[in-house]
C-alpha cells in the first residue's frame, strides 16, 4: 500500500514549492500564499475575518478561532493564497449559507475547511465551491455538504488536486462535481448520495466511478460495485466507468501510482479519514450512511431533513 508519492512519479517537475508535505497530483504544485494573516473572528467581514483575509492576494491564512462562519454573501479567494484550516483550534473551521468561490484564480490552497452552503443561500444557481477556470489548485480534507448547483465546479480549471475529502448530499441539483479540460486528481474521496456528478468530467479520466461520455479514454481496475443495499460490504468486480472507453493500460503513470490501494482498502481509508478533521456532525452522519452500506441514505433536498442540530447544518 503506497502512502505517500513524490511530485517525480506523478510526471510533475520537484519543485520546492509542493503544495504541502503529502500533497499529490496535479494541483500539488499549488505554492499558495506567504503573507501570514490570523483569521480571530466568526464574523463575516471586518477586521480578522476570513472574508478580509482572502481578500487580498498573497495570503497564508491561519485561525485563532473555531466554529461556523456564517456567510451573508459569496466568498472570494484570491490568488496565491493558503487556506490553513488545520490550524484552528478544536472543533475546527467551517462556513456555512454561501458559496465559497476561487473562480479565475490561481494558486489556491484549501486544507481542512467544511463547507456548507445549505439552503440559507438564496442564489439557487450557484455551487458550494466554485473553481470555474482556476489554475494550479489543491483542496484537501475539506467537507462539502448541501452544494445547492454543483458541489464542485471545476469547469475550465487547470492543474487540479481533491484528495481526501468529503463530497456529499448536494441538495437543489443534487450534484457531486463538474470539470471540463483538467487535468484534474480527485484521490480519497468519498462521494455520498449525489443524484449524478461524481464527478462529472469532458476531460481527462479519473480513478473513480464517474460519469463519462463514450469519448473519454479511462483506465480502471480492480474496482468493486456493491448495489444490492443489503448491509454487508460484498460488491462484485466492475470496471465500466459511464459510457467511457476502457483502457487496458495507465493513460498517465501519475495516476497508477496514485492506485496503491484495493477496493476493501480504499473503502477503509475513506471511512477512516475523509474530510474535514476532527468529524463533526454532519461528517459523522454522512460516513454513518456510507457504513450502512445501502440501509441508510437518500438523496435530499434541503440539509434540515437530515435531522441534524442548526437547522440541519449542524452545529461546531
Ligand atoms: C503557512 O502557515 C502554515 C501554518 O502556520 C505554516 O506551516 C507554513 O509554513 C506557512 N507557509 C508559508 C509559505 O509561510
Ligand atoms: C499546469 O502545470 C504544468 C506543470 O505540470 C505547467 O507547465 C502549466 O503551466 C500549468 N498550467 C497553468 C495554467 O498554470
Ligand atoms: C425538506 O425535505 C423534506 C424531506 O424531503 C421535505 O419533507 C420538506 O418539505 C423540505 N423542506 C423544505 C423547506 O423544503
Amino acid at each position: 500500500m503506497r502512502l505517500a508519492i513524490s511530485a517525480l512519479s506523478l510526471g510533475l517537475p520537484l519543485v520546492a514549492g509542493l503544495a504541502f508535505e503529502g500533497a499529490v497530483g496535479f494541483g500539488s504544485i499549488a505554492t499558495g500564499g506567504t503573507e501570514a494573516y490570523v483569521v480571530s473572528s466568526l464574523a463575516d467581514s471586518g477586521t480578522g475575518t476570513l472574508r478580509d483575509a482572502t481578500s487580498v492576494s498573497g495570503r497564508n491564512i491561519t485561525f485563532s478561532v473555531s466554529g461556523y462562519i456564517v456567510l451573508e454573501s459569496p466568498l472570494s479567494i484570491s490568488s496565491h493564497t493558503t487556506i490553513n484550516g488545520q490550524t484552528a483550534p478544536s472543533p475546527g473551521i467551517g462556513v456555512m449559507g454561501r458559496e465559497v468561490s476561487a473562480s479565475s484564480q490561481s494558486n489556491v490552497i484549501v486544507r481542512n475547511l467544511r463547507i456548507r452552503q445549505g439552503t440559507l443561500d438564496p442564489d439557487t444557481g450557484k455551487s458550494a465551491f466554485n473553481m470555474g477556470d482556476a489554475s494550479n489548485v489543491i483542496l484537501d480534507h475539506v467537507s462539502v455538504e448541501y452544494g445547492v448547483w454543483d458541489s464542485v465546479d471545476a469547469v475550465g480549471a487547470v492543474n487540479i488536486t481533491v484528495s481526501n475529502s468529503i463530497i456529499a448530499l448536494p441538495i437543489g441539483q443534487q450534484f457531486g462535481a463538474h470539470l471540463e479540460t483538467g487535468p484534474v486528481t480527485w484521490y480519497r474521496n468519498l462521494w455520498v448520495c449525489g443524484h449524478n456528478r461524481q464527478p462529472l468530467t469532458k476531460g481527462p479520466p479519473t480513478l473513480q466511478r464517474i460519469q463519462a461520455p463514450f469519448y473519454i479514454n479511462v483506465y480502471a481496475n480492480g474496482n468493486f460495485l456493491d448495489s444490492n443495499n443489503n448491509g454487508v460490504l460484498d460488491g462484485t468486480a466492475s470496471n465500466t466507468v459511464g459510457s467511457a472507453i476502457v483502457l487496458s493500460a495507465p493513460w498517465n503513470s501519475g495516476s497508477a501510482a496514485l492506485a496503491g490501494l484495493t477496493a476493501q482498502q480504499a473503502y477503509a481509508s475513506v471511512i477512516a479519514s475523509a474530510g474535514a478533521s476532527p468529524r463533526d456532525s454532519v461528517d459523522a452522519y454522512v460516513v454513518s450512511l456510507v457504513e450502512s452500506l445501502g440501509t441508510k441514505g437518500q438523496i435530499i433536498t434541503n440539509q434540515t431533513s437530515t435531522g441534524l442540530p442548526n437547522n440541519g447544518y449542524g452545529t461546531l
